[in-house]
Order: C-alpha cells, then sequence, then structure tokens
C-alpha cells in the first residue's frame, strides 16, 4: 500500500486524512509541486521547493519550513512499496482548518505529501486551444495553486475536441500555457517560449530547456499557432513532448528544431540526475 504523509503522520492512502473544513478543500486556497522520483531520487527537487516557497509567499500563506518538508518527502519516499518505481510526488500546503468562506482561521497549514506511480504521456500530443484567457494581472497569475478547476474546465474542452492538452491566450491574446505544461513554438526558423509576463507558470522544465535547448523567451499572438512548423509541450511528467496537431492541423512530430532539443534536454538531464 502507498503511504501518504499528512501533517507530521504516514498513514496508509486510504487512512490519510484531512479535514473537510481545510481551506485548501473548502475554496482551494493552497500551493502544490509535482516532482518526478526516477529510481528513488527527486529529479529538481530544489527548484521545485523554491517554487513552493514562493507560490506559498504569493497566496500569503506562512512561509513553508522547507526542511520539514523536505523531511515529509524523505519518510513518503521511504514508505513507498516500491523503491525502484518512477513516482510522480505531490506536495500540497494549503491554508489549514478555516472558517466556510474565503476569510483564514488561525490554524497552522496543512502539508500533504503523496506519491504516485508517474503516468505514461504518450510520445507526441495533440494541442486545442481554448476560449478562455489566463489572467495575466490576476492575483494568482504565475503562482501553482490549487485553484486549478479553470485548468480542469479547460482541459475538458480539449479532450472533447481529440485533444491531449488544451492552450491558451493570455487578456491580451498573447499565447500563454497549457493547463499542466509550458508550450515552445517554432517561430522565424527559432524555437520560442512565451514570457512570464503571459502569466504563464514558470516551469521548472520551460526553465531547464531555456538553459540547455536552443529556445529563447519571446512573445508572440495565439495566431502564431497557425503559422508555426513545430513545437512541444514542456511539463515534469513530459519532459520535451512533440505536438503532432494543433486546432486539427498536422504537425511534424517530432520537426528538426523539437528533434534537436529533445536530444539536448535528455543529454542534459542524464547529466544532472
Ligand atoms: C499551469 C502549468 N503550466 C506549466 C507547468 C509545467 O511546469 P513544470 O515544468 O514545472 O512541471 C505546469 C505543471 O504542472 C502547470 O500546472
Amino acid at each position: 500500500m502507498r503511504h501518504v504523509w499528512v501533517n507530521g503522520v504516514l498513514a496508509g492512502e486510504s487512512e490519510a486524512v484531512v479535514s473537510v473544513f481545510d481551506h485548501g478543500l473548502t475554496v482551494g486556497d493552497g500551493v502544490f509541486e509535482t516532482v518526478k522520483v526516477l529510481e528513488g531520487v527527486p529529479f529538481a527537487l530544489e527548484r521545485h521547493l523554491e517554487r513552493l516557497v514562493v507560490s506559498a509567499r504569493g497566496l500569503g500563506l506562512p512561509e513553508p519550513d522547507i526542511d520539514a518538508v523536505r523531511d515529509a518527502i524523505r519518510h513518503t519516499l521511504a514508505a513507498q512499496p516500491d523503491r525502484d518505481e518512477d513516482l510522480r510526488l505531490r506536495i500540497t500546503y494549503t491554508g489549514g482548518v478555516a472558517p466556510l468562506g474565503s476569510d483564514r482561521g488561525g490554524a497552522d497549514p496543512t502539508l500533504v505529501v503523496a506519491a504516485a506511480a508517474l503516468p505514461r504521456r504518450g510520445p507526441t500530443a495533440a494541442v486545442v486551444t481554448v476560449p478562455w484567457p489566463r489572467n495575466e494581472r490576476g492575483a494568482l497569475a504565475g503562482l501553482k495553486t490549487t485553484s486549478y478547476a479553470e485548468n480542469v474546465v479547460a482541459l475538458g474542452y480539449a479532450t472533447t475536441r481529440g485533444g491531449d492538452e488544451a492552450l491558451c491566450a493570455d487578456t491580451t491574446g498573447r499565447l500563454c500555457e497549457g493547463t499542466g505544461s509550458n508550450v515552445v513554438l517554432e517561430v522565424d526558423g527559432r524555437l520560442v517560449t512565451p514570457t512570464l509576463v503571459t502569466g504563464c507558470l514558470a516551469g521548472v522544465t520551460r526553465a531547464l530547456v531555456i538553459e540547455w535547448c536552443d529556445v529563447v523567451e519571446a512573445d508572440v499572438p495565439l495566431a502564431a499557432l497557425q503559422a508555426t512548423t513545430e513545437m512541444f509541450l514542456t511539463s515534469t511528467t513530459r519532459d520535451v513532448q512533440p505536438v503532432h496537431a494543433v486546432d486539427g492541423r498536422q504537425l511534424d512530430a517530432p520537426g528538426p528544431l523539437t528533434g534537436a532539443a529533445m536530444r539536448s534536454f535528455a543529454a542534459a538531464m542524464a547529466r544532472n540526475r
């Protein structure tokens, strides 16, 4: 049985409990991280922990005790049934028990660390653009919060249209990101990814792709998707995933620039594990 860490206690996943008054549950007042664990070793953990702190600060939650989070991760991984299984580790940090409204209570935050099998992604993905913008000026812009219902709706829209991921623009019409991924596309022969000004998440994989591959930050209109010759998604659970269709238009997947990025990413990742 898998074990889950809840506020300092490890419990079997069917016994682990969080209060029904937890502000993460009642109003989505929480932040989270998804970390890839390969052969028992978390990948890019420091970057994820830094982003957890940034997200918590952005929500005005008490600063997470990162040593306590590290400890929780260590205990949770040690309690998994198969130490060699590749995992998706989820760290969730919420406002804790609170009144049934938007106001926070004075309770301590809730920390949950859980693990599940790393999802198997297809070798390529189809993406569908959605009619709802990401609000780059909103209070939650760029934060990894548990208020993800907009992403749930967007992904549902894409999957009912044959997509594996949804892509959105920001409120000014610039290409932004996916529901659980950043996007990289060919523009004038170069690979570009939207800047953080669009309100996209500062993806850990996005940052690594900028560092390790020939990818630059630039903002482009959503319509650039109609002209691009190739593109890919980046995320912790996808790494670099070529896109074979955008709104039903077929693309070379991987195209030559994407193929080169995949090779550079894989080589650098092997060196940095
Ligand atoms: C909205 C959003 N954008 C981008 C990403 C990709 O970020 P990372 O590479 O850190 O997994 C995620 C991750 O789940 C996400 O939720």
